[in-house]
């Protein structure tokens, strides 16, 4: 897997310690030096060094997503190294099926980790991006209310009332039974809202959103999941899904997923402010996200919230 040194891109990946993001890393070092963005340390320097036995190049910068202190330290780390850089992943996120915690500012956890971290990530490292970069986000078709699937799991779509209302966990009322689940929706929607407009706004990059497509086998929802569900993710999920996946097109794998993402991340082709789905394919989001208005408006209350955080 060893890249070129004398053509050695750089990107990052946020949260590239599980899931679809591990898979992803793998993928993208074939391409360049592989920035990976994640909150344990130990976790950061074992995936380091697997990526080395590989032939792959990386090294690591501790960021906590739902602090937006730790955040900006980050950035600042990232710009420091001085790499060439060639993409940035937002791909970290949380879904709280059990109890929706805070952050230390008492903001609600989903919506600061899925939303708030990645816009100030990506705000802050905008200007010191090369023309050309791609910045891909990695969201999610639940923030689609008309989302079959997603409803028939308990998904009532995004509930955004505004970006303070959102940090102190308020929705707009007709939401799913679990608040978790309006919390996730809701970023989700929110970060894809900034994705649209961020392509407006800034045309020298291009910005583009993914739904990875259902996949059962990573980490996400695991935080009220018991031993034995845990043990079916790890153990039966992986041989289960390749089988249903010709039957149920939205279904996943990590190494699929990681696959479609690395494509979009490294494409040179130019196009931004497009919505993929899990094959890659354009798809439309809810009928909101795709208001220009809703957009900027996301964007708008994002910075003012954002500006009001010291560190
Ligand atoms: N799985 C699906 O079906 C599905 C469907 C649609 C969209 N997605 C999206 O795909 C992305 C990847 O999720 P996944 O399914 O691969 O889940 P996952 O296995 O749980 O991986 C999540 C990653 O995010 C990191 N992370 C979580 N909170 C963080 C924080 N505060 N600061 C920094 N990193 C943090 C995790 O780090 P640790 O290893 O330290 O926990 C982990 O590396 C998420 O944005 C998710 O919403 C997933």
């Amino acid at each position: 897997m060893r890249t070129n040194t004398t053509d050695r891109k750089a990107y990052i990946i946020t949260g590239p310690t599980s899931g679809i993001g591990l898979a992803t890393a793998f993928e993208v070092a074939k391409h360049g030096t592989v920035v990976l963005v994640g909150r344990d340390r130990e976790k950061l320097s074992k995936l380091e060094k697997a990526l080395d036995q590989k032939g792959g190049r990386a090294v690591s910068v501790v960021c906590d997503l739902s602090d937006i202190a730790s955040v900006r330290r980050a950035a600042a780390e990232i710009i420091a190294l001085r790499l060439p850089i060639a993409g940035l992943l937002n791909n970290a996120g949380i879904m709280q099926m059990g109890v929706a915690t805070k952050n230390a500012l008492g903001w609600d956890m989903t919506f600061a980790t899925n939303h708030l971290g990645p816009f100030a990530l990506t705000e802050a490292l905008l200007p010191h991006l090369p023309d050309g970069t791609n910045v891909v986000f990695i969201v999610s078709a639940v923030e689609d209310p008309e989302r079959k699937p997603a409803v028939a799991f308990g998904f009532r779509g995004g509930r955004y009332i505004s970006a303070t209302a959102s940090a102190h966990a308020e929705w707009q009322p007709g939401g799913s039974v679990k608040p978790g689940m309006d919390s996730y929706a809701t970023s989700k929607q929110a970060i894809l809202a900034a994705t649209l407009a961020f392509a407006r706004e800034t045309p020298r990059l291009h910005f583009n959103a993914v739904e990875p497509g259902v996949n059962p086998t990573t980490g996400l929802g695991g935080d009220s999941a018991g031993a034995f569900v845990r043990f079916l993710q790890k153990s039966i999920m992986p041989l289960l899904v390749p089988l249903f996946m010709p039957f149920m097109k939205i279904l996943s794998t990590p190494k699929r997923a990681g696959r479609v993402i690395t494509k979009i991340l490294t494409d040179t082709s130019g196009r931004t402010g497009v919505y993929y789905d899990e094959g890659g394919h354009p798809m439309q989001g809810s009928a909101l996200v795709r208001d220009p208005k809703f957009q900027d408006r996301v964007v708008t209350e994002t910075r003012a919230l954002l500006m009001a955080v010291r560190g």
